[in-house]
C-alpha cells in the first residue's frame, strides 16, 4: 500500500481536463460507460503516440541488437498453459451473494472473514453474505471460429511477452541476431481486472511496451543491471522529474523471476508511488516451457563456441498508458500570472512530447492578419501537429492552448505584415520573442528538441 504522498492529488482535475480537451474519453459513454475501458481523444491519441515513437526509438531504432516485432493478439491457447497464466494468473475473490459485487480478497474494506457468519460486505452492509475467497482468472477468453465450445477457446493475451518468446527463434534466425540481442514490440493486452480504477493506472484493456533481451546464462544479473539503470533514463528523458522516480526491488518473486525491480512514479495524492515498468530477469523460464510444451527446440546455437543453449530472458515491460498517466499528472499546474487577475492552467509537458507544438494565431480578423496566419499554420503544419485559432481575446487563445501543453504560441499582429516577423510566446516563462516567418520552421524545430 503506498503512502500519502507530497504531492497532490491532481486526478480529478485531470479527468475532467482530459474529457474537456478531448485527450481521453471513457469508453461507450452514451451508453453509460464500459468499467475500466478509455478511449484516447484527437489530443490523447498525439499524446501516446509521442510515447510510443520515443519507446521505439529508443529501444528498436537506436540500437543494433534489439530487433522489431508486432505479433497477433490471438495465440495458440497451448502459449497460456505454458507460460502458466492459465493456472496461475489468478486473483483470490470474494462474491457478495446479496448485492453480487465482487471484491479481492486482500480489499481492507472487508470485515470479518470471508465465508463466516459476522462478515460484512463493504458496499451493501448485509452479514453473512460474503463467500470465501476463490481463484479467478484474469484472462478474457473468446471463441475461435463458428462453434462455442471449450475446444475453440482462445484468450486475449495478457501480455505481449508471450508473442516475442515464440517467435525468438524466427527473430533471431531471419536476423542472423547473435546473443546476447533483444525482440521488442509494442501492443494491445487484456486483463479481467478485479479492482481497475484511477483513470487509466489499471485498465482492462491497454498497450504495453514490453523488449525481451535473450543472454548468455551466467551473464543475466550484469544485463539485468544495465536494464534497470537504461530505463529509469528513459523515464527521465520523458520528463518525469526525478524525484517522483524510484526503483522498488520485489521482495515475492514470480516463480519465473530470478530477480525483480518496478520502477514507480509517485502519482501523488494517496496513490503516491505506483509501479510504472517492471524489469525482470526471468531465467530460461519461458523458453524451456515453450520448448517442453510445443516440443520444438528452442536453443541458440552459439557457433564460435560450438555450444547449445536456452537463453535467459531480462525482460523490460512498461505500460504506454500508465506512462501516459505519469506524463500528465507531473505536467498538470496551476499557477498565478504576474499582472493579471486569472491564474491559469499549465500541462508542463516536455515539448517533444506535447501533442500540439504550436498554436497559431492572428492578433485580430483584419489588416491581413489571418492570411498571413494561415500561411505560417500552413507551413508549418508540414513538419509540426499545429493548432489555428482566431476565437476570442488572445490571452484566452494562450491560456487554451497552456491548458493541453502547447509550448509554443505563434501570434501574427500588425508588425507581421508590415516586416514579416511573427511573436513566439514560450509557454513555461512567457516570455516572447520575434523571428522572422520564413524562419519559423527550423526554430520551433530547434526548440523542441530531437524526439529521442
Ligand atoms: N510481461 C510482464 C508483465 O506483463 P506486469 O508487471 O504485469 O508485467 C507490466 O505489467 C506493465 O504493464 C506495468 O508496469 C504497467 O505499466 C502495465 N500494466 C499492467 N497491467 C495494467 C493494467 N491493468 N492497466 C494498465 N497498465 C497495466
Amino acid at each position: 500500500m503506498a503512502s500519502v504522498s507530497a504531492h497532490p492529488d491532481v486526478m480529478e482535475k485531470l479527468v475532467s481536463l482530459a474529457k474537456r480537451r478531448g485527450f481521453i474519453f471513457q469508453s461507450s459513454e452514451i451508453y453509460g460507460g464500459t468499467g475500466s475501458v478509455w478511449d484516447y481523444g484527437p489530443l490523447g491519441v498525439e499524446l501516446k503516440k509521442n510515447v510510443k515513437d520515443r519507446w521505439w526509438h529508443a529501444m528498436v531504432r537506436a540500437r543494433d541488437d534489439i530487433e522489431g516485432l508486432d505479433a497477433a493478439i490471438l495465440m495458440h491457447p497451448r502459449v497460456w498453459e505454458a507460460s502458466g497464466h492459465v493456472a496461475g494468473f489468478t486473483d483470490p475473490l470474494i462474491d457478495c451473494r446479496n448485492c453480487k459485487r465482487r471484491f479481492r480478497a486482500d480489499d481492507p474494506a472487508i470485515k470479518g472473514t470471508p465465508g463466516a457468519p459476522d462478515a460484512q460486505c463493504p458496499v451493501c452492509g448485509s452479514k453473512g453474505t460474503l463467500s470465501e475467497p476463490r481463484l479467478f482468472n484474469l484472462m478474457f477468453k473468446t471463441f475461435m471460429g463458428p462453434v462455442e465450445e471449450s475446444a475453440a477457446i482462445v484468450y486475449l493475451r495478457p501480455e505481449t511477452a508471450q508473442g516475442i518468446f515464440v517467435n525468438f527463434l524466427n527473430v533471431q534466425q531471419s536476423t542472423r541476431q547473435k546473443v546476447p540481442f533483444g525482440i521488442a514490440q509494442i501492443g494491445k493486452a487484456f486483463r479481467n481486472e478485479i479492482t481497475p480504477g484511477n483513470f487509466i493506472f489499471r485498465t482492462r484493456e491497454f498497450e504495453q511496451m514490453e523488449m525481451q533481451f535473450f543472454v548468455e546464462p551466467g551473464t543475466d544479473e550484469e544485463h539485468f543491471e544495465y536494464w534497470k539503470a537504461q530505463r529509469m533514463e528513459w523515464h527521465r528523458s520523458l520528463g518525469l522529474a526525478p524525484d517522483r522516480l524510484r526503483y522498488k526491488p520485489h521482495e515475492q518473486l514470480a516463480h519465473y523471476a530470478r530477480a525483480a525491480a518496478d520502477i514507480e512514479f509517485d502519482f501523488g495524492g494517496s496513490l503516491g508511488y505506483q509501479e510504472i515498468e517492471g524489469i525482470h530477469n526471468r531465467s530460461d523460464f519461458d523458453l524451456s516451457r515453450h520448448q517442453e510444451y510445443s516440443g520444438k527446440k528452442l536453443e541458440y546455437f552459439d557457433q564460435p563456441r560450438n555450444r547449445r543453449y536456452i537463453p535467459y530472458v531480462i525482460e523490460t515491460s512498461v505500460g504506454a498508458d500508465r506512462t501516459t498517466l505519469a506524463l500528465l499528472v507531473n505536467a498538470y499546474r496551476e499557477e498565478e500570472v504576474p499582472g493579471e487577475t486569472e491564474g491559469r492552467t499549465v500541462l508542463g509537458l516536455a515539448p517533444s512530447i506535447a501533442p500540439i507544438k504550436a498554436g497559431v494565431f492572428p492578433l485580430v480578423k483584419k489588416d491581413g492578419m489571418p492570411e498571413m496566419a494561415e500561411r505560417v499554420a500552413n507551413d508549418l503544419r508540414r513538419a509540426f501537429p499545429i493548432f489555428y485559432d482566431d476565437g476570442g481575446a488572445i490571452g484566452r487563445r494562450y491560456r487554451r492552448q497552456d491548458e493541453v501543453g502547447t509550448p509554443f504560441g505563434i501570434t501574427i499582429d500588425g508588425q507581421s505584415t508590415q516586416d514579416g516577423t511573427v511573436t513566439v510566446r514560450d509557454r513555461d516563462t512567457l516570455q516572447q520573442v520575434r523571428v522572422a516567418a520564413g524562419q519559423l520552421r527550423g526554430y520551433i524545430a530547434e526548440r523542441i528538441g530531437p524526439n529521442e
